[in-house]
């Protein structure tokens, strides 16, 4: 196995389960040292000689602050985000509260805009670094029910954009990706059975199939390697053709 990420050190949210599992193990079998976090306590399962655990609420500014610190201090510096925690809510916009959209806008929107900061302010102390956001195929397209949660991944997408303009001359790239579908626990509490239900879907993408957690951790893996060198401010679709419908 080719050690891409040899000497690198990467921070990776929502790395519980699902999609940042995935990728904090992934990113760990290439080489890199992670501190993957979550607001789950099983996060700590993950604990390992190059893999530190922090649980924090990531919509909080002070576990951003927490996170890249303790990259910077455990193993000198923070050279890969991946901003992976997120939330889903599926509800018709006119039941939509207040209380909904401030709850959805600040873990994916503010928690992902929180870290961004602490990170590129690690990184500009460093040698630059990458950052790779997780947003959505409804970051771009529009799906009924998803009103809230599309607009917090709307603005995922463009914080991207900006910060690949504004740091892109300091050795700073950052990406999106965008999936489609894939069979995770997200549901979890909305639905009774949250992996049937996305799996439901796979008619919907031109592949025959929704993603599983490794398809978009070997995307995001991409997008934090040197082999995207000339990738910055992008929103890759992977998503088993969904959009190209
Ligand atoms: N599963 C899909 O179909 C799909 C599609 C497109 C985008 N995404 C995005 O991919 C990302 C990962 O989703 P997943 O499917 O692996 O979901 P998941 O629910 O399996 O995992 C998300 C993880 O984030 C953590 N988390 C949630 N809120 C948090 C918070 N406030 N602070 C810290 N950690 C928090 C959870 O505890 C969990 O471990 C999310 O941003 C999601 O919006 C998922």
């Amino acid at each position: 196995m080719i050690k891409t990420f040899q000497n690198q050190i990467a921070l990776v949210t929502g790395a519980a389960r699902g999609i940042g599992r995935a990728t904090a193990l992934t990113l760990q079998s290439r080489g890199a040292r992670v501190v993957a976090t979550d607001v789950s306590e099983a996060v700590h399962e993950l604990q390992a000689e190059d893999i530190v655990t922090l649980t924090g609420d990531i919509a909080e500014e002070a576990t951003a602050i927490r996170s890249v610190g303790l990259a910077v201090e455990r193993f000198g510096a923070l050279d890969i985000l991946v901003n992976n925690a997120g939330r889903t809510m599926n509800r018709a916009l006119i039941d939509m509260s207040v209380a909904d959209w401030d709850d959805i806008m600040s873990v994916n929107a503010r928690g992902t805009f929180l870290h961004c900061r602490e990170a590129v302010r690690a990184m500009l102390a460093g040698q630059g670094g990458v950052i790779v956001n997780v947003a959505s195929i409804v970051a771009q397209v529009a799906m009924k029910d998803t009103s809230v949660y599309a607009a917090s991944k709307g603005a995922i997408a463009q914080l991207t954009k900006v910060i690949a303009v504004e740091y892109g001359a300091q050795g700073i790239r950052a990406n999106a990706v965008a999936p489609g579908v894939v069979e995770t626990d997200i549901l979890e509490g909305i639905v009774s059975d949250s992996r049937a239900t996305l799996a439901s879907h796979a008619s919907a993408h031109p592949i025959g199939r929704v993603g599983q957690p490794q398809d978009i951790a070997e995307v995001i893996a991409f997008l934090a390697s040197p082999a995207s060198a000339f990738m910055t401010g992008s929103l890759v679709m992977a998503d088993g053709g969904f959009t190209a419908l």
